[in-house]
C-alpha cells in the first residue's frame, strides 16, 4: 500500500481539516491580509504520525534517484567588481531535487510508487493552497520534490516570473516540510518592510508554509546535530499554483446558448 494518502486532506489535523473547509479565521485568507501578508507558516496541521512514515517513505524511496541542483556564488561577483560598494549576487543554492517532470525518470516511478505524485495531485492539497492565500487557483499546478542536506541552503531571492504573463502578477506556492531528527535547525529569513527581518524555523515534521511571491526570501544552511551529518535531511514536498483566470470560462455552462 502507498505511503501517502491519495488525498492531502487524509494528513490532517482537525485544524488542518477546519482550514481546508474555509473555517479558520486565522488561516484562511490569511494572504489576502492588509498590511500584505506574503508568508504563512503552519506547524500544527498534519498529523506527526502520517508525516513521519511520508518521510520515512521518501527516505527509502527518493533518496538514490535526486539530482543535486546547484547554482554557486560566480567569483567574478567580486574579481570583476570596480566600483566600491557595488556587489551583486545573483541567486544562488544548492539542493537536490527529485525529477518529476519527466514519466522516464527514476525519481517519477518512486514517487508514483509511494503514492507521492497522486497526493500531491490531489484536489484538496489545492484546495488547502487556495484556503489560506484566500484566491480561487487554476485547477492545473506544478509539484516539486527538494531535499536539502547539511550546509544546502537557497540564497536572497524573490522567485518573480515578469516574463511570465500568467505568474507576473504574483502566484502561491506551498511546501509541506519533513525534516529527519538529525537537523539542528533550518529557517526561512524573509523581507517585510524593506528589510530582512523576519525568520521563522523550517526544521518541522509535516509544517506547511505557503507563500504569496514573489518577495525576497531566503534558506539558511541546514545544520546537522553533531556526528549525525549523514541522517540529517529536510524533505520538502512543494506544489506551485498560478491565479484562476479573473473572468472565468463560460465552458462549464454546457449545452447552453
Ligand atoms: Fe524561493
Amino acid at each position: 500500500m502507498p505511503a501517502f494518502p491519495s488525498e492531502f486532506a487524509d494528513l490532517l489535523t482537525p485544524r488542518g481539516l477546519r482550514i481546508l473547509k474555509g473555517r479558520d479565521a486565522e488561516a484562511c485568507g490569511a494572504l489576502l491580509q492588509v498590511p500584505p501578508r506574503r508568508f504563512l507558516s503552519l506547524t500544527d496541521v498534519i498529523q506527526v504520525k502520517k508525516a513521519v512514515a511520508c518521510r520515512a517513505a521518501l527516505e527509502a524511496a527518493l533518496q538514490d534517484s535526486l539530482v543535486e541542483m546547484e547554482d554557486p556564488i560566480p567569483p567574478e561577483s567580486i574579481l570583476g567588481m570596480t566600483e566600491n560598494y557595488a556587489e551583486l549576487l545573483p541567486k544562488t543554492v544548492r539542493v537536490r531535487t527529485a525529477l518529476l517532470e519527466s514519466r522516464r525518470s527514476r525519481s517519477w516511478r518512486a514517487a508514483e510508487q509511494v503514492g507521492l505524485t497522486t497526493m500531491l495531485r490531489s484536489e484538496s492539497f489545492a484546495a488547502f493552497a487556495a484556503a489560506v492565500s484566500g484566491r480561487a487557483l487554476r485547477r492545473k499546478w506544478g509539484i516539486q520534490v527538494l531535499c536539502y542536506g547539511p550546509g544546502d541552503y537557497s540564497g536572497p531571492h524573490n522567485d518573480h516570473h515578469p516574463e511570465d504573463l500568467e505568474a507576473r502578477d504574483g502566484y502561491v506556492d506551498m511546501h509541506i516540510t519533513l525534516a529527519t531528527p538529525a537537523v539542528a535547525h533550518q529557517w526561512l529569513v524573509y523581507a517585510q518592510g524593506g528589510h530582512f527581518s523576519q525568520m521563522v524555523p523550517v526544521n518541522t515534521v509535516g509544517g506547511v508554509t505557503v507563500y504569496r511571491l514573489p518577495f525576497w526570501h531566503y534558506t539558511t544552511p541546514l545544520m546537522a546535530r553533531p556526528g549525525q551529518a549523514e541522517a540529517a535531511r529536510r524533505w520538502v514536498l512543494l506544489g506551485t499554483f498560478l491565479d484562476a483566470p479573473r473572468a472565468p470560462a463560460r465552458a462549464k455552462t454546457l449545452g447552453r446558448p
